[in-house]
């Protein structure tokens, strides 16, 4: 961590501030996906602004205090940061892609954070591992997985409580109450709306984006019971909050039981 002087904390070895080495690490990322403020005069300089376009339509719960809580595709840590911000007592974030915990990391740093990043697929989740949550937040991950069913039976393994989800969907007018997705095998446009046209904001993992009965069928087929829509209006993200089948206070691993031993 960071020796102190009578200046204050400095990088270890070094004469930078912390300020200026946290600075520093932020530009040296060629890309940020969201946007996090880190000092008062620091924002990481992502694309998407989690606290304008996602946070107010999300349905985070408000109180978390003493909840254990788990971020599944954590980014940067936007949602993992809020959540401890609302009083979460731990916070497990997990992302497939190395960058996004390292990107992490240096928030995590920056604000002081005890939230914890793992390089881990949703796959991957299993109670032996990473216990119980009370909370589990999984955020613009769905329509990224060619396996949607498997990753919401593997959470459903590890929620003790309730699932807040959000996810792109693709409605046909036509068809608003049959379960269904649109399979892009070959990845779709993403990135800002203004950038529709850009090939850079292409994303080949994109695989199947579903339907709002889709979306709800899914998550009842894993086994998560009482699923709500939080909102049917096609102008805000579509999010569902739904209950664990055992509903009990969410665990850390047992190490006595855990799959390294
Ligand atoms: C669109 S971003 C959403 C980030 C954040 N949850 C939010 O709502 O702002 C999707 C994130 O999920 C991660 N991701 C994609 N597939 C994953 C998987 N199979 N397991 C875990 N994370 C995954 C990506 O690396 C990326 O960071």
């Amino acid at each position: 961590m960071f020796g102190r002087n009578k200046k204050g904390p400095t990088a270890p070895s070094s004469g930078l501030t912390f300020q200026r080495w946290i600075r520093d690490r932020v530009e040296a990322e060629d890309y940020w996906f969201q946007k996090i403020p880190l000092f008062d005069d620091l924002v990481t300089p992502g694309w998407s602004d989690p606290a304008t376009e996602k946070e107010p339509y999300f349905s985070v719960p408000g109180d978390l205090t003493g909840k254990r809580v788990l971020d599944i595709g954590c980014a940067e840590g936007y949602f993992s940061f809020l959540a401890e911000r609302k009083g979460a007592a731990e916070v497990v974030a997990i992302d497939s892609f190395p960058d996004s915990v390292r990107r992490f990391n240096i928030c995590r740093e920056a604000l002081g954070s005890k939230a914890t990043a793992y390089l881990c697929n949703v796959y991957d989740l299993s109670p032996k591992t990473f216990g119980t949550f009370d909370v589990v937040l999984f955020y613009g991950v769905l329509y990224h997985l060619r396996h949607p069913l498997l990753a919401l039976e593997k959470i459903v393994s590890v929620c003790t409580g309730t699932m807040m989800m959000q996810t792109l969907i693709h409605e046909d007018p036509a068809l608003v109450d049959t379960a269904m997705a649109k399979f892009y095998p070959r990845g779709h446009q993403s990135g800002p709306i203004e950038e529709s046209d850009n090939d850079e904001f292409f994303d080949p993992t994109i695989f199947w984006v579903p339907n709002r009965t889709c979306v709800v069928e899914m998550v009842d087929s894993a086994g998560f019971q009482d699923i709500e829509r939080v909102t049917d209006d096609p102008s805000i993200p579509f999010v569902i909050r739904a209950k664990s089948p055992i509903i009990a206070r969410g665990e850390a691993p047992d190490q006595m039981k855990a799959p390294w031993s």
